[in-house]
């Protein structure tokens, strides 16, 4: 293929996408397999989307569709497959063999900006658009059959008329905001708790991913590379970065982790430092008219299960069958069963995330609840079937 990017953005297509984050990214490269047109605006720098640190684990059926899609060569050479996870409490480590309890099911760490990376190089060699730093985007008719996506792009006002728009522009975007609040029902829920995560340049300490208790809160020692680590620490919500020095970080993740046994958490240069709030949150229908939700733009999950770019991909892999459906053969059942396609996994995922935060994370719920906590986490990592629930999950659920 050898398609050279458009010079100045189409005015029509059929599917409008809002961000270029991997929801919006994978849904206009698995179109164009499709033999269906789209466009992609995003507000942010190229840039800016190909270096944000953010998820860093697949399950199963995510890697698979990115292999079918052709963009998993580098996941496949530089990622790395995990057969099982680390519990961390009570001094010892539980293991749980995720691929014995699936059927030989993994999970592959790879980080959210390598994909990102990957889709927009096939996006850009198959000549895809990709406008960046588009400003001011608004979402108009959704109602009718011809809605239309007005933006600003290099000084000047555009407008691209399309068939359906994806609203794929994480939570922040304005696609759900576009939509009247009278005919959606939101579900929200926030946690009393957030996580502070670090990028270091240290060899994980584990070659397996470790989910900590401790007295001091939740900690979990996950990896990008060989070479670099990727940690977090529970913190209080609204927390300040410069409340928490690089050493203090680091005396935090030793204490959290330790085993008493000398097992060592290695220290190194901090590359990047964040604090990210914890929520759940879901919005009910994920549709309006022609207007379709994917991804953080309908639902958020806390970071505990890392779920959030997994249902992502699981949202646009039923998008993409409907509009198939609807482009191929003029059918629009599967237009209009996308959300509740949708959310039938995500209501199960969000279950999952809570259930992993709850377990995981000191919450001041007293002595009780601590004592509920380590049951739970006897239970599960003790018992095959609880094992082996929570692998399935882990791994990702199966799809339809
Ligand atoms: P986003 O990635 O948010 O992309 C949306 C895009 O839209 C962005 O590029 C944005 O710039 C653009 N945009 C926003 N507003 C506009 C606008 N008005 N106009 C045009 N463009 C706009 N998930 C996992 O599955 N596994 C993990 O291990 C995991 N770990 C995480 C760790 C952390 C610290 C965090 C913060 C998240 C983690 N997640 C994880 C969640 C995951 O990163 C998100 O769920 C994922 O990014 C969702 O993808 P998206 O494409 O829907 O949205
Ligand atoms: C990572 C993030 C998560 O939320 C998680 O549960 C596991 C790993 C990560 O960024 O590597």
């Amino acid at each position: 293929m050898n398609a050279r990017p458009p010079m100045t953005p189409p005015t029509r297509t059929q599917v409008g996408i809002v961000g270029a984050g991997p929801a919006g990214l994978l849904l206009s490269h698995l179109l164009y397999l499709e033999g269906i047109e789209s466009v992609v605006l995003e507000a942010r720098t190229r840039e800016y989307c190909e270096t944000r640190v953010r998820a860093g684990v697949l399950e199963h059926g995510t890697a698979r569709l990115l292999d079918a899609a052709g963009v998993g060569a580098r996941m496949r050479r530089e990622g790395l497959v995990h057969h099982g996870i680390v519990f961390r409490f009570g001094g010892r480590d539980h293991r749980i063999d995720l691929s014995g309890l699936t059927g030989g099911r993994t999970i592959t760490v790879y980080a959210q900006h390598e994909i990102v990376k990957d889709l927009i190089a096939a996006r850009r060699d198959a000549g895809g658009a990709i406008v960046f730093e588009a400003e001011n985007v608004s979402l108009h008719h959704l109602d009718g059959s011809a809605p239309t996506i007005r933006y600003r792009a290099g000084g000047e006002a555009r407008e691209l008329a399309c068939d359906f728009v994806a609203g794929c522009d994480g939570f922040h975007g304005i696609s759900r905001s576009s939509i009247p609040p009278d005919a959606l029902t939101v579900y929200d829920h926030h946690y009393p708790f957030a996580w502070l995560g670090i990028l270091a340049r240290v060899p994980p300490a584990s070659e397996e991913l470790i989910y900590a208790r401790h007295d001091h809160g939740f900690a979990l020692l996950s990896m990008r590379t060989r070479e670099i680590s990727r940690l977090y620490l529970q913190c209080d919500p609204g927390a300040e970065l410069d409340r928490w020095p690089d050493h203090l970080v680091w005396d935090e993740l030793r204490c959290r982790l330790e085993r008493p046994d000398g097992w060592a958490l290695r220290d190194g240069p901090i590359l990047q430092k964040g604090i990210t709030d914890m929520r759940s949150f879901v919005v009910d229908p994920m549709r309006h008219g022609r207007l379709f939700l994917a991804g953080d733009a309908a639902h958020i999950v806390p970071p505990t299960g890392a779920k959030g770019l997994n249902l992502a991909a699981a949202d646009v892999r039923v998008l993409v069958q409907a509009l198939a459906a609807f482009y191929k053969e003029r059918r629009t059942d599967l237009l209009d069963g996308y959300s509740d396609t949708c959310l039938r996994r995500v209501w199960k995922v969000q279950r999952f995330s809570w259930w992993m935060t709850s377990m995981l994370h000191r919450g001041g719920g007293g002595a009780f609840a601590d004592q509920i906590q380590l049951a739970e986490l006897d239970y599960v990592t003790g018992s095959r079937a609880a094992s082996a629930a929570l692998a399935e999950n882990y791994v990702g659920l199966p799809f339809d």
